[in-house]
């Protein structure tokens, strides 16, 4: 089976419609790990409740990104990982993370990216007045937010949408947009080249999905 480690920072949402997904039988994977950064994390709670290894990892014991990063490279792997997800996972990790997981490396993202990298991106969304708004799922490379993308959800900004109402819709797509791009993984179809992003050896467009 296709193991998936899972890195948040907070509630776990995300994590919580992977594992439902499993549940339901629609993603062909298992939760190999549970990793948080911060020790109380709701989403450990999550992963406990489903009977997922579930670990925290404080930071600040570390005395640099690259150590602490080092010691999540041991865990992961220790459970092992076909792919790494990372579900509101909010520390920026180092280039020799990135590079160990060149290619199984997912990060999801609340905003159609190009736009808005890094953090606020509702409220961001909102002040410059945008259309639409979404999410990005993506390969993880170097640059902040800036992989190759995998897929988007988008929807129209109502002109009564505040922070909050836009955070919620887009939580409402990545729930359905997370498990759809990791039983594309778990079934050996998706994947990152020179070239950028293929599903079934055919180019990804990066956008169009709903
Ligand atoms: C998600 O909306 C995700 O897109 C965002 O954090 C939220 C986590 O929610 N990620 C980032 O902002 C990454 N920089 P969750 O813990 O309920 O899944």
């Amino acid at each position: 089976t296709h193991r998936l480690a899972v890195l948040i920072s907070g509630t776990g949402s995300n994590l919580q419609a992977i594992l439902d997904a499993i549940d339901a039988g629609e993603l062909p994977a298992r939760v190999s790990l549970v990793l948080s950064n911060k020790a109380g994390a709701a989403g450990l709670a999550r992963a406990e409740r489903a009977g997922v290894p579930a670990q925290a990892i404080d930071h600040r014991g570390f005395p640099d990104r690259a150590s602490f990063d080092q010691a999540m490279i041991e865990r992961i792997d220790a459970h092992g990982a076909d792919t790494v997800v990372l579900a509101g996972f909010m520390r920026i990790l180092s280039p020799g993370f990135v590079r160990h997981y060149q290619g199984r490396l997912i990060n999801i993202h609340p905003s159609l990216l190009p736009k808005y990298p890094g953090l606020n991106t509702h409220a961001r969304a909102l002040e410059a007045g945008d259309r639409e708004h979404g999410c990005s799922l993506h390969f993880v490379t170097d640059e902040l937010d800036g992989g190759p993308l995998i897929a988007q959800a988008r929807f129209p900004v109502a002109a009564n949408d505040t922070a909050e109402t836009l955070s919620e819709k887009v939580q409402a797509r990545e729930h359905r947009l997370y498990p759809q791009v990791l039983r594309w993984r778990a079934q050996q179809r998706l994947q990152m080249t020179d070239q950028g992003v293929e599903l079934d050896g055919e180019r990804l467009p990066a956008q169009g999905f709903q």
